[in-house]
This record gives C-alpha cells, structure tokens and sequence, in this order.
C-alpha cells in the first residue's frame, strides 16, 4: 500500500532513539508522505528542529506560540490535517501524559485534539519498559485504540541488553504502510455489529442476562473501523467504550431492543457480524414494582425472543454477507453448521467452551471459522484483537 500524499504527524520525543527519527521522517518523505513534526522540549536536546524542517520542508512545531511574531500555533488545526499521528519514539514519560491527559506540551495538546489513527513507538531504558506504570500506561493507550509498535530487544543506549529499543525505521514505515492498506480494505462498506448480552426485565431492579463482556464485538467493531469500513455496533449492556470516529453506537438493553434496532439498520449494510449473546427467552410479564420474597416456591413464566440472526437471514438480499457465532458444548461442529443453515448465515464461528482462555469474559479466543460449504479452519489461541482480525480477513476479504 502507497503512503503517498498521506499526512502524518511525526512526534518526536526526549530519548536518545530521536535521532532515529530523522531517518524515519526521510523513509516517510521518500515514500510521498508529508510530514509535520511535533517535538516536545526534551525532544530538542537530542535533535535539532533545523534538521528536521530541512528533510521535512516543514517549520517543525514545538511550542504553542511562536515567541518573536506571537503566532499561535493550532493542534486542533493538525489533529484535523493529519491521516495519522506517529509518536517515535515515544518516552515513558510521553507515555504517561499520553494516558492521562497532562496537556504540558504541543505534541500532548495535539495528541488529544487528533482525530486520525495514533501509532506509538515506545523507547526506553529495559528496567522503565518493564516497570508496571509503563505497562499499565500502554494498556490505557491500547484501550484508547491506539496502536503500538513495541521496542524491540537489544543492545539499549545504556549498553544494556533488553527489551525498549524503539524499533527500527524501516520496520516502522512498514507498520505505517500497513495501517494505511488495511485502513482501506474496507473503505465504503457499512458493517452492522451486534454485541453483548441482553438483560431481560424480571421487574424495575432485577432481569435475565448472561456473562457476555462484548469484548470480542467490541475488538470487531474496532477492526471493520480501522480497515475504513462504516459500523453501526448495536451494543447490550456492556462496560466497554468505544472512541473510533467511524463507529456508531447504538445501546440497546432487551432482545426485542436489540432485534429493532437490528432491522431497521439491516438493509443499508453490506455485512452482518452477530456476535451478541441474545437471551432467548424474556419472562413473561415484568413486574412494575419490585417483587417481594415470599416464603413459598415462585415461578416465572418465560415467552420466547424474535431470532435477530434468523429473522435477517430471512430479509439478506443479494451480496450481503453474514456472520454468527455459536458457543457450544457438545456435537460443537454439527451444531454450528445446522445453525448457519437455519439462520442463513454465511460464516459461523464457533467459539468452543472446552478451551481455557476462550469464551465469555477472557481477554483470548479460540475459534473456528465454517463456511457455508462446510470447510472449518481452526485458529490457534489469540488475542480477541487478533481473533477479530482472523474473523474479519476470512470473512469479509482479506487486507490488501
Ligand atoms: O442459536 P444460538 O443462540 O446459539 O445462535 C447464535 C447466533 O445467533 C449468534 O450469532 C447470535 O448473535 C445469534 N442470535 C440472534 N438472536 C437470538 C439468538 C441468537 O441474533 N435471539
């Protein structure tokens, strides 16, 4: 994929591994990028801004106002031009700001105010990579969706030997290419996302629901968006969020919430992907006041919930393709397959409670994909990231 005529925001920071970053600003330039620089402070020190401006063509940004003319300087304005931010590398410190929101410097101020995609490249001495602030500040990062190119091991400025070497120029350019090819596989799609579990009133405080987290709809939903794809994510009642500018949330509690919304977004979208854990059956009545215990047996009488997947299989024009997911416990292959069958699915995916580590709640999956034609391809243990990338590569085309 071309990065050229691409903007991208380069922000350098305070760590020895910036001058690394004048090769990177060329690689970029000289793949038809253009590049503005935001340097911070301490990024200075190790970097001059003359060099950088020379390979860039850009005056390199770095303080709010410029001091001899006063002209302020707007990262609104760059969190608007940019089709992608670019931190590298990237100090613990940096990092810190970054998940917290300390707006001190330029790069942070434009940081928040970005509107595109964000790649972080972290650089750091091996014993402040491994600290648990480090740890945890990139896990905030991740969870904000943005993307981290992890150091690589070696040899470190301090000439120890470990993992925090801010990866390589080239690969980080390869990175950028990446995101910029899969940023567009699926540009002009609309997918439709049903995530969670669904809460089904007994009365005004209790209901029926299940363990569903929405982790794995919600790592979808992030995926069809960061490929370019419009998402409408129909959302149970989940304690996840979601920031991408191309996904639209629409929160729902009960099935029947679920399955309107479902219908009525349905005909204008090019996919499917029905990854809620549906409550299949509501009681009966729903209480208006709290139910009061009593000493003798209580029974709640249960009414079936409208099928989502079954009932949009059944309006699924030409060219629409759609995938859900069965969570088994036994004849796991059969099942799957009459499922796909009777609801019309395209793919089904078939999450197997037997492994540990997949499921509900657990941050990794393990699935296997079957196809209409009944060929199954297993995939290994991965994370739910991962697992949505697998899911979406094989079911809605493969990245370019
Ligand atoms: O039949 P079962 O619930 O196992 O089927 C699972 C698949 O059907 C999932 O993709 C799930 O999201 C979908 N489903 C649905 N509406 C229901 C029940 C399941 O969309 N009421």
């Amino acid at each position: 994929m071309s990065i050229k005529g691409k903007h991208i925001v380069l922000g350098i920071t305070g760590s020895i591994a910036a001058y690394k970053a004048a090769s990177l600003a060329r690689l970029l330039i000289r793949e038809g990028a253009e590049v503005q620089v935001v340097i911070t402070p301490s990024g200075k020190e190790f970097i001059t801004p003359v060099t950088l401006s020379a390979l860039t063509g850009k005056p390199v940004v770095s303080e709010f106002f410029t001091a001899n003319d006063g002209t302020w300087h707007s990262h609104v304005d760059l969190g608007l031009w940019a089709d992608l931010m670019l931190i590298a590398p990237a100090t613990a410190a940096t990092l810190g700001k970054m998940a917290n929101g300390i707006a001190d410097n330029m790069l942070i101020t434009t940081y928040l105010s970005m509107k595109a995609a964000v790649m972080v490249a972290p650089a750091m001495d091996l014993d402040m990579f491994a600290h648990p602030s480090t740890t945890r500040n990139i896990e905030i990062l991740k969870s904000y969706g943005n993307i981290i190119i992890e150091p690589a091991a070696g040899e470190l400025a301090s000439h120890l030997i470990g993992k925090g070497r801010m990866e390589e120029p080239e690969k980080i350019v390869e990175r950028v290419r990446d995101f910029f090819g899969k940023q567009d596989s699926l540009s002009k799609k609309k997918v439709l996302i049903t995530v969670g579990p669904t809460y089904e009133k007994i009365d005004p405080v209790r209901f029926i629901g299940n363990y569903s987290s929405g982790k794995m709809g919600f790592a979808l939903a992030e995926e069809c968006a960061d490929r370019g794809a419009e998402v409408v994510l129909i959302a149970g009642p989940v304690s996840l969020s979601v920031s991408h500018p191309n996904i639209k949330r629409i929160d729902v509690e009960s099935a029947e919430e679920m399955y309107q919304a479902s219908i009525s977004e349905f005909p204008t979208v090019d996919a499917a992907i029905l990854c809620a854990a549906v409550a299949d059956y509501r009681p009966q009545e729903q209480a208006k006041e709290k139910i009061k215990r009593k000493s003798d047996e209580m029974q709640i009488s249960l009414v079936p919930n409208k099928d989502i997947a079954a009932s949009l299989g059944e309006i699924k024009k030409e060219g629409q393709v759609m995938v859900g997911f069965a969570l088994e416990t036994n004849n796991e292959v059969e099942n799957a397959i009459g499922k796909m069958k009777k609801k019309k699915l395209d793919y089904i995916v078939l999450n197997s409670l037997k492994d540990s580590g997949a499921g509900f709640r657990h941050d990794t999956n393990k699935v296997s994909i079957l196809d209409e034609s009944g060929n199954k391809t297993d995939f290994p243990l991965k994370s739910k990231t991962d697992v949505a990338k697998d899911i979406i590569d094989c079911c809605l085309g493969r990245k370019k």
